[in-house]
């Protein structure tokens, strides 16, 4: 297990609720925005430098301590859980090489957290996909991380939600700034301030509705909902209720939007730290490169090469 920078059991002693100890992440989808990458390779594989994507965001919930992950697949994507486990005949091989630290590289995503696994049988959208984690979370809160983005280890989300979740029992949701311009590539929330609330990593708002890719015009602020939720067990509900919306599928936004209605409080804290979006291709280039930079091992000789491609190649003044 990987050591747990946050402390559950310091969660709520005032309101009674304790916090989500369980994740799920939802990663069936048929990443069409990558292809044709992503015809044979899940896109939450692909390499980030030398860890798939998933580490990454399996990392995040452990560091917010999360300990039980759920990982919705779908066909084609069972790989993804094969990472997770361990692989003697491979470490047998590094051991007898006296190579502890590729050693400890292949043992780690083993001994991160308890992985478990059920799948999505028809891609029916990412409401339907979380509706398949009800047995296993059971009446208790959770959270649900998508696989194909991460926050900075250093500027870490989800303790700061599954703190305001045990506080407030309703949906806690995340949201970044996007160009006013951009917004009809997210999801767009109108929200209120809340009540004096504040945490280290950015405000907290109270959200008063949501819109699913609005013109610039249409849009009711520039706050785009970021991949990471915490829910109530009621959410199981209300999908079971919730009719295919925008693209046939059955949307979460409108999930929660059911139980926003009916009274249950949704709160978002806004992100200010750093997001990496790996889901298509622009992104996940700037994910590597950035991730790329910042690392112990090549960050140094990485940036001097990319300044210099910069400054020559990337130009076309002397390029070969
Ligand atoms: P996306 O909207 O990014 O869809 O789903 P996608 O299929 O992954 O990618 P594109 O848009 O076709 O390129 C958001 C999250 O919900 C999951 C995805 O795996 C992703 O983590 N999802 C979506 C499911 O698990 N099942 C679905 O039916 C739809």
């Amino acid at each position: 297990m990987s050591e747990h920078s946050a402390n559950p059991s310091s969660a709520t002693a005032a309101t009674g609720r304790s916090r989500a100890v369980k994740a799920v992440i939802p990663a069936a989808g048929l990443a069409t925005r990558f292809l044709p990458a992503t015809k044979a390779v899940p896109k939450e594989l692909l390499p980030v430098v030398d860890r798939p994507v998933l580490q990454y965001i399996v990392e995040e919930a452990t560091q917010a301590g999360i300990g039980d992950v759920l990982l919705i697949t779908g066909r084609g994507k069972t790989s993804m859980v094969d990472h997770f486990d361990r692989r003697p005949d491979l470490e047998a091989r590094l051991e007898a090489k006296g190579d502890t630290e590729r050693l400890a590289a292949v043992r780690g995503p083993s001994e991160l957290a308890e992985i478990y696994t059920c799948r999505q049988p028809e891609q029916l959208g990412l409401g339907h996909a979380v509706g398949y984690a009800e047995s296993h979370v059971g009446d208790q809160p959770f959270a649900v991380l998508l696989g194909d983005e991460f926050v900075k280890p250093a500027e870490p989300l989800l303790p700061a939600m599954l703190e305001l979740q045990a506080r407030t029992g309703g949906v806690v949701l995340a949201f970044f700034e996007v160009d006013p311009a951009e917004t009809k590539r997210y999801g767009i929330a109108s929200v209120e301030p809340a009540e004096a609330e504040l945490t280290d990593i950015g405000e907290v708002v109270r959200v008063t509705g949501m819109v699913e890719k609005p013109t610039p015009e249409d849009a009711p602020s520039n706050l785009a909902v970021l991949g990471r939720y915490v829910l109530p067990s009621s959410i199981f509900d209300a999908i079971r209720r919730t009719k295919p919306g925008s693209g046939g599928e059955i949307q979460l936004t409108d999930a929660m939007e059911l139980l926003r209605g009916e009274g249950t409080p949704v709160h978002a804290i806004v992100y200010r730290g750093t997001r990496y979006d790996t889901g298509m291709p622009l992104g996940y280039l700037q994910t590597v490169v950035q991730i790329a930079a910042e690392r112990d091992d090549l960050g140094t000789e990485f940036r001097t090469w990319l300044a210099e491609f910069v400054k020559t190649d990337a130009s076309g003044v002397t390029g070969t």
